[in-house]
């Protein structure tokens, strides 16, 4: 993340269809920009994870972001979320930085695990985890309420054996 992504990220976070299973209400300032950005470099100081900014190869674009959070080295494990523009959706951007982020997990951090909640009625990303390997481990019920909104948490996860026993699902 930099100084130059807040107004981007506030586009993203302060965009309903963006944000609509999401487990906190969309933004409505740019200063919750500007705290983004600020905890990102703080996750990075205390070394408890990573939120990168995801441009696309071709110009540059901000695309979205993708994080590996609550990192615990004593468990090996880790929280992996991302988020992306609805333009840039359904070109296997998430699936690729997600997957980035997942091979510097299990290979250079040693993670034995990585977990990622999702939104029950969030399709396209529990097939971004599917097609990364993850497992659907079980349901969080009524988990979330955002806007008066009640909703269910899939928890997912994938093993450090599982990422090396699946290199077809693995982006190159
Ligand atoms: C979820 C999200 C990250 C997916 O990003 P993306 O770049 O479009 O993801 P990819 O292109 O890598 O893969 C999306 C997959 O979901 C599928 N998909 C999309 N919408 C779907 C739907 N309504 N039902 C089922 N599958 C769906 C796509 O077809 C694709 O699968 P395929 O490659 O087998 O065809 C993006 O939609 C997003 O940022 N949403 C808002 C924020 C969010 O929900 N973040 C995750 C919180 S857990």
């Amino acid at each position: 993340m930099s100084d130059d992504d807040h107004e981007e990220l506030f586009a993203l976070h302060s965009d309903p269809l963006v944000m609509r299973y999401w487990d906190s209400p969309r933004w409505r300032t740019l200063d919750q920009a500007y705290a983004f950005v600020e905890a990102s470099e703080q996750i990075a100081r205390e070394d408890t994870g990573v939120r990168v900014a995801a441009e696309r190869t071709s110009d540059g674009a901000f695309v979205g972001w993708c994080s590996l959070r609550r990192w615990n080295p004593q468990y090996a494990s880790a929280a992996l979320g991302y988020c992306f523009t609805r333009d840039a959706w359904g070109q296997g951007y998430a699936t690729e930085a997600a997957g980035e982020l997942l091979r510097w997990a299990f290979d250079r951090l040693d993670l034995r695990r990585v977990q990622a909640e999702v939104d029950t009625r969030n399709a396209a990303s529990a097939r971004v985890l599917e097609k990364l390997g993850f497992v659907r481990e079980g349901t969080l019920r009524e988990d979330c309420v955002v806007d008066g909104d009640v909703s269910d948490t899939w928890v997912f996860g994938l093993l450090r054996r599982e990422w090396h026993a699946h290199p077809a699902v693995r982006p190159s």
